[in-house]
């Protein structure tokens, strides 16, 4: 089959803040969200240091860490930089020194934080942050800390969302910025922030329905995940709300649905007793819905289908896609002649967990553009040139499966008058995985026929490949 390749060229990557010098993060209390951050700084270059009391701590985190080396590098199509060190310390001081970035997740009490976090700001000279759920940082700092709320979502590894609250929240935001987060800087203190104060709606309106024995656990879970849930990934609500509205949008949509606001539909504020009765019911009602997958089963499930939305998303540049896609532009190409360099992801893998012929048509495909823009030959819309690809022979060597490491090193065989002729070898590790020759054709877009290659960029494919050999 012949036919134009996409050859769309991405932004430059900007190798600031993800190599350098090496960066340190301190972790305060390393359970499921200090073990996300954990997560999220090591896969990010950082080096991090933790300090965790607790019996188990590390065996703890360490569970974490395995679910989060799996699922965040599939987000990317490119390497993400070399791990950093994790280093457990003895001492709260020993953990934040040096530290560019404290962060404290410890159990939500306001004495235990208050304690944490007093002794965090006597040693630490970078920014001390809280993941706090509720408190304002006026709470916090009440007895002369000086901590921002920096209040991530679970699994902290692969949700962007970060509420800042506190002082000057600049440098903190370009900070998770280069991570790969989305700090969502808010002027106000309020208990709870944004995000938490919506989800303890629907948490309430979801009790009362268990309680009252309208719906079980699952259903309220369908009636989330089926319709409403999958609308708020993309747009939230006010713009998903404009839309409800028709042509005539957001006034529209307020002035026929306003009035509901005053109807019963609602128990607003009050709360159910969360009496053992309730507690069993609730707890049966789960254990039928979900008890047939452990802990770990469940956060795999959580995490493969969040990596598969966030790389739908991404494709649109939509909401935390666009954030991704952000990241990846942030990570270094890799350099000829290796063309590319990345995990597998989980939504290219068949009902094998391998990955099928149209994905290595992909990579090779991803391959040749990468030769492109090092002989800086990505024709760009518009500029009457382009390359075609006429022909593409793959020789499949041995299985490659979600998870895996790739990278494709190619030769440049012939770059002469209207041909580009290139050899890709895919491999793992240093074994061959595949192998595919390509022959494009440099082509003019207004004859739609394939003309000769410029002489200038010739030359350049001819540098290329003498420098590499
Ligand atoms: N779980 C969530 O979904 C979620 C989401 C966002 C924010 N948060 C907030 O994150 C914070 C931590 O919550 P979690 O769910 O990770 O709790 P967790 O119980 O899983 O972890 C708390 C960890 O803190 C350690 N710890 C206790 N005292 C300590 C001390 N003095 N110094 C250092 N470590 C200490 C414990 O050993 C434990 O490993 C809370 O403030 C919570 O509100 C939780």
């Amino acid at each position: 089959m012949s036919g134009p390749s996409d050859r769309a060229g991405g932004q430059p990557p900007d190798p600031r803040g993800i190599s350098g010098q090496r960066k340190k993060a301190a972790i305060l209390g390393g359970g499921v969200i200090g073990g996300g951050w954990a997560a999220r700084f090591l896969l990010d270059g950082w080096d991090v240091d933790v300090f965790d009391p607790g019996a188990g701590a590390a065996a703890a985190l360490d569970e974490v860490l395995v679910g989060a080396r799996r699922a965040l590098p599939m987000l990317h199509d490119r390497s993400l930089p070399p791990e950093g060190r994790l280093t457990f310390r003895p001492t709260l001081a020993e953990a934040v020194d040096g530290a560019l970035w404290v962060q404290e997740s410890v159990p939500e009490r306001l004495d235990l934080k208050h304690a944490v976090l007093g002794e965090a700001c006597a040693h630490a000279t970078g920014i001390v942050a809280s993941s706090t759920s509720g408190f304002k940082p006026s709470d916090l700092n009440a007895i002369g800390a000086r901590a921002i709320v920096a209040h991530p979502f679970n699994p902290v590894y692969l949700l962007p969302l970060v509420e800042l609250v506190g002082d000057d929240t600049a440098p903190a935001a370009a900070i998770l910025r280069e991570i790969g987060m989305y700090p969502l800087e808010i002027g106000a203190e309020i208990d709870a922030h944004i995000a938490d104060r919506l989800l303890e709606a629907v948490w309430r309106e979801a009790l009362w329905l268990v309680r009252d024995d309208v719906a079980t656990t699952a259903q309220i879970d369908e009636a989330i995940r089926m319709g409403f849930g999958l609308r708020w990934a993309q747009m939230g609500l006010f713009e998903t709300y404009r839309i409800a509205g028709g042509p005539a949008g957001m006034a529209h949509f307020l002035a026929q649905f306003g009035p509901a606001l005053k109807w019963p539909w609602t128990k607003l504020m009050d709360v159910p007793d969360l009496d053992d009765a309730l507690v069993a019911k609730i707890a049966a009602q789960s254990d039928a819905q979900s008890g047939h997958l452990d802990h770990r089963a469940l956060e795999r499930v959580r995490d493969d289908a969040l990596v598969s939305i966030l790389r739908g998303l991404r494709r649109r540049d939509q909401g935390a896609g666009a954030v991704l896609g952000a990241h990846d532009a942030r990570l270094p190409a890799p350099t000829f002649p290796v063309t590319v360099a990345r995990i597998v992801p989980v939504t290219w893998g068949d009902w094998n967990d391998h990955i099928n012929e149209g994905r290595y048509g992909q990579i090779f495909s991803d391959a040749a553009d990468a030769v492109l823009a090092a002989a800086d030959a990505m024709p760009a819309p518009g500029d009457g040139w382009s390359f075609f690809t006429v022909e593409t022979t793959i020789r499949y060597r041995a299985e490659t499966r979600i998870g895996d490491a790739i990278a494709v090193t190619t030769r440049i065989e012939q770059a002469e008058g209207k041909k580009l002729k290139l050899v890709h070898s895919m491999q793992r590790g240093g074994e061959i995985l595949a192998e595919c020759d390509q022959l494009l054709l440099h082509v003019d877009m207004e004859s739609r026929r394939s003309s000769q290659m410029p002489d200038a960029m010739i030359a350049r494919f001819t540098a290329l490949s003498d420098d590499r050999n």
